[in-house]
């Protein structure tokens, strides 16, 4: 709902600020879920409305990556699902969760944090097929988030606390391919920090609470 403020005519309309785009990176395991919902709570007791969502996103592109990420979707003859389709699924759900799901929001003064966006698309399709360049152009009419917080943690930190979260491993939770992804989270980073992208790196190996602390810290500054 739009804000209406009135000046001194009572004719003069104000525009509703428009939300702040936060999103939160990092390995599996590193948090991202958690500091998420977190970070959403907080807002909310500080009287913000705000949205948290995640990707793959709620939306028909995202369900498909999930079933491909499960296994549910593979290719003919127990073959893998080709990893340059996977990158533009993701693509393909990302343009569609901004279009459907945060422009509106954001247009409508509310703070939107999603779990993941395009920087995991750089990190862990750039690992999958070693192409960076080629994820970042398919990944080009995606909007740029107003910040993006970086937890980062060792792939030794990660795997352990992940595999204690949840019993089904999915296709990208293979040790060695963990450790690419963090070494191309690195080139993603300064890929997306040279374009101009605001990116806060925070030490994801801290407590959930000290982690919480410093994200605030961070979205705060956006104001
Ligand atoms: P999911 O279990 O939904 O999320 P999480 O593990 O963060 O709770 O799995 C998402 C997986 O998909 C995770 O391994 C990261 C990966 N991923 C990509 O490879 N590319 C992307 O663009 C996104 C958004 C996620």
């Amino acid at each position: 709902m739009k804000h209406r403020g009135r000046g001194a005519s009572g004719a003069r309309r104000r525009r509703t600020a428009a939300g702040r785009f936060v999103v939160l990176e990092g390995l599996d395991g590193a948090g991202t879920t958690t500091q998420a919902r977190l970070l959403g709570e907080r807002l909310r007791a500080a009287g913000r409305r705000v949205h948290v969502t995640a990707e793959p996103s709620g939306g028909p592109a995202g369900a498909l990556v999930r079933q491909v990420l499960s296994g549910r979707v593979a290719g003919r003859d127990g073959r893998a699902f080709d990893p340059r389709a996977l990158a533009l699924l993701f693509a393909a759900d990302r343009l569609d969760h901004h279009a459907d799901e945060i422009a509106p929001k954001l247009a409508a003064g509310v703070q939107v944090i999603s779990d993941r966006y395009t920087l995991s698309s750089l990190a862990y399709q750039g690992a999958a097929f070693g192409d960076m360049d080629w994820v970042a152009e398919i990944n080009r009419a995606a909007p740029a988030p107003d910040l993006t917080v970086f937890l980062r943690v060792s792939p030794r930190v990660a795997l352990p606390r992940r595999r204690a979260a949840s019993l089904d491993r999915e296709i990208f939770e293979v040790d060695g391919f963990q450790r690419r992804v963090a070494a191309s989270y690195e080139r993603a980073l300064e890929a997306r920090r040279a374009a101009g992208d605001r990116i806060v790196e925070v030490d994801g190996a801290l407590a959930v609470d000290a982690v919480a602390e410093a994200i605030w810290a961070a979205v705060a500054a956006l104001d």
